[in-house]
């Protein structure tokens, strides 16, 4: 039987443990076709799509996706608490697993638009998106940040973000564990200049142990992963998991 034709009555459930990244120009249905034929139980998680392509857009070429694929998580991009909850209405539609918001990406065009890691600057209205996402739906809503951005890159600062956004229900938080600089470095340097800096993600499990925190970036090797889960819920891998799956 082809892992094309399984058709799953029940799905499995979700299992944080590790996970792909979000990554835009990859993690395409293609490839999350192709990890799946590797791993049977790996989360996967689309490219960031944002809910102006989801609403305005040809949605079905946007959100489609192979059975097989479960369980895959929609990483949305936007920042409009309206908008956010409809496109995680039409998420739950299509039979996504989860729907993860994206603060971590610190693109021009992105950052013009008002979303990714600039959220990171405005916790609240992170927390108004998360809020309306989990009126509008049952299923999980998770946050992906990183561990700070530009000058606001403080435990505090980020134990703030943290806090606004739990708040509202969010309980489920990976965190890249590098800093973003929005202007001066290039998404791509912003992924291999700022130092990673794992302790906060470790700390930040310490003082919430009641949080599901995945811990990304940087990582390459199985060992690794474990070393990771002693102190996290999950790792997420991306570049690696594309490089040399
Ligand atoms: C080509 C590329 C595209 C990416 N696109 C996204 C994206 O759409 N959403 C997101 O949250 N992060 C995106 N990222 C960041 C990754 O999800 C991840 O946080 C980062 O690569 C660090 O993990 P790694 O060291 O395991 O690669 C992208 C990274 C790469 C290399």
């Amino acid at each position: 039987m082809s892992v094309n034709s399984l058709k799953l009555d029940k799905l499995p459930a979700l299992d944080r443990r590790v996970s792909i990244a979000p990554m835009m120009d990859r993690t395409d249905r293609h490839d999350r076709y192709f990890l799946r034929l590797i791993s049977p139980s790996v989360l996967l998680y689309t490219e960031m799509i944002t809910t102006g392509a989801i609403l305005r857009g040809d949605r079905e070429r946007f959100l489609k996706f192979d059975a097989s694929e479960h369980p895959v998580a929609l990483q949305l991009g936007g920042a409009d608490a309206g908008d956010l909850a409809q496109c995680a209405e039409i998420a739950a539609e299509y039979g996504y697993d989860e729907v993860n918001l994206n603060v971590g990406c610190p693109s021009d065009r992105v950052q013009n638009a008002r979303f990714g890691a600039c959220l990171m600057k405005e916790p609240e209205v992170v927390a108004a998106g998360v809020k309306a996402m989990r009126q509008a739906v049952d299923l999980p809503v998770t946050v992906k940040s990183r561990i700070g951005v530009d000058d606001q890159d403080s435990w505090d600062d980020f134990v703030r973000f943290i806090e606004t956004v739990a708040a509202k229900g969010c309980d489920t938080f990976i965190i890249h564990a590098r800093k973003a600089w929005l202007h001066g470095l290039s998404p791509k340097e912003n992924r291999e200049i700022p130092p990673l800096s794992y302790d906060k993600v470790y700390r930040l499990k310490q003082r919430y142990p009641e949080f599901s925190i995945t811990i990304n970036g940087g990582v390459t090797a199985c060992n690794e992963v474990s070393q990771h889960l002693a102190h996290v819920d999950g790792v997420m891998i991306g570049r690696a998991a594309y490089e040399n799956p």
